[in-house]
């Protein structure tokens, strides 16, 4: 059987390298011939930990291939998986054009019976309608849903050691059934991770454990706002909060607020499809909310220390990815305070491990990257901290008072909060700590 990864992103590849890992044959299909030019020469588009080994291992052995040619790869296929991108439209709703443009062509280039699977994020009743796109196709073509959990950052062990792999497939199916069963048999050797369902319950799934963590998120953004005006300190109700079994320690860390290419647009996707269907999602669209106005806490926070001037005030920014281990970028809550900083015309040195040479494809000379973390604090009347790459979690302090031209931390992460910074001399103001 040969299985074909339609989309090459962060989870396309992620996916086929992972696949191709445990013996599959594996060819990986992508209209962007910049990135499939590159992977064939070895190079991988995107920073994710351990990816690039495996990318190899499996490439050199034969049974890993790129191609721009969509439709030879779905001709060649018993399996093809979908995992494109699903970006938000402008009223919310997941732009599902990239998936309907391969079910498409699947339905016109399979030579066989195949399984299409639905491996990019997609709203409740895409499974139903990409069904309703297929059925004239000339072989039988098995519609399932099977969205994906991974991490950016951990993406490789959590494809081959997922908590659980979700397939929405009709209980008769038994073609797909045993064709997943087969795909998926090697990550649960040790027990069964696949949860069964039917397909629209799959397609939830995916957007109420992402909406569920971003919940959880938001929440602990609120109260540690809460905490800054009691004098509490969100560090120690974390602690206590998350001792609790019920509750559990995850997904409680205050922030500057959620970003990546997930959260942000499930949440609203997921307030969407509760409007289309005559509901409120009251916690879901709040959650969002939330986040939306905590994305500019550093920024605020900045502009109370300058007196809401920051014109001409150089200000240092350690972290542009949306996490850390990734240099995803896309709706980083570092954007967020690039754009406001430019907008109140401050000057902005910034920092990256990763991610520099998407943030200088997006804002040019606007903003100046460095290549060294401490040559972004030189002069710097400010250093926010905004992804808590462990790089920065234990810099030289007394370096940074040396080199800085007013002591000012910003610490979006709450890294730094323990470490006596006040008495080196430093004003220190993290989200809802009070710091030392
Ligand atoms: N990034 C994550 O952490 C993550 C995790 C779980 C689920 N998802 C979901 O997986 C999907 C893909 O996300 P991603 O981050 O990998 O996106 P991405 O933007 O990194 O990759 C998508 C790829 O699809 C390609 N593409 C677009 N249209 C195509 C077409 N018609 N034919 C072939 N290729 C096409 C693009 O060129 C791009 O390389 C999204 O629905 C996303 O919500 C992402």
């Amino acid at each position: 059987m040969k299985l074909c990864m339609v989309g090459t992103g962060y989870v396309g590849l992620v996916s086929g390298a992972c696949f191709a890992e445990t013996g599959q044959d594996v060819i990986c299909a992508d209209v962007n011939e910049a990135k499939i030019a590159s992977l064939e020469e070895g190079r991988i588009p995107i920073f994710e930990p351990g990816l690039e080994d495996i990318v190899a291992r499996c490439a050199d052995g034969g049974r890993l291939r790129f191609t721009t040619d969509v439709a030879a790869a779905i001709g060649e296929s018993t399996a093809v998986f979908v995992a494109v991108g699903t970006p938000p439209r402008g009223d919310g709703g997941a732009d599902l054009s990239a998936v309907d443009a391969v079910a498409q062509a699947v339905a016109e280039h399979a030579k066989r019976e195949v399984v299409l699977v639905l491996k990019s994020t997609v709203p409740v009743g895409t499974n139903a309608r990409v069904r309703r796109l297929v059925k004239d196709a000339k072989h039988t073509v098995h519609v399932v849903s099977n969205p994906e959990f991974l991490k950016e950052g951990d993406a490789v062990s959590d494809f081959l050691r997922p908590d659980r792999v979700v397939i929405g497939c009709d209980e008769d199916d038994d073609f797909a059934r045993e064709v997943m069963s087969r795909l998926y048999h090697p990550v649960c050797l040790d027990r069964d991770r696949i949860v069964w369902m039917d397909p629209a319950s799959a397609e939830l799934t995916k957007y109420v454990s992402n909406t569920m963590l971003a919940m959880r998120i938001s929440f602990m953004n609120e109260i540690a706002m809460l905490c800054e005006r009691v004098g509490a300190d969100v560090h120690a109700v974390r602690a206590g909060v998350g001792s609790d079994d019920r509750i559990g320690p995850k997904f409680l860390y205050a922030g500057p607020g959620y970003g990546g290419s997930c959260f942000p647009k499930d949440v609203k996707a997921l307030v969407h499809t509760g409007r289309e269907n005559g509901m409120e999602l009251e916690l879901a669209s709040t959650t969002d909310r939330v986040n939306e106005r905590q994305k500019g806490v550093c920024f605020r926070k900045l502009r109370q220390h300058f007196d809401d001037d920051l014109r001409g005030k150089r200000v240092a920014i350690w972290g542009v990815s949306f996490k850390p281990r990734t240099d995803d970028i896309r709706e980083s809550s570092a954007l967020t305070l690039i754009d406001a900083l430019l907008a109140d015309g401050a000057q902005v040195f910034a920092h990256d491990p990763e991610a520099s040479e998407h943030a200088v494809a997006l804002y040019g000379d606007r903003i100046t990257m460095v290549d060294d973390a401490y040559d972004a604090a030189k002069d710097a009347d400010a250093l926010c901290l905004m992804t808590e790459w462990r790089q920065y979690q234990n810099p030289s302090f007394e370096r940074l008072k040396e080199l800085m031209s007013r002591p000012l931390l910003i610490d979006g992460r709450n890294i730094w909060s323990s470490y006596g910074l006040r008495a080196l001399g430093f004003t220190y103001d993290g989200i809802g700590v009070k710091g030392s």
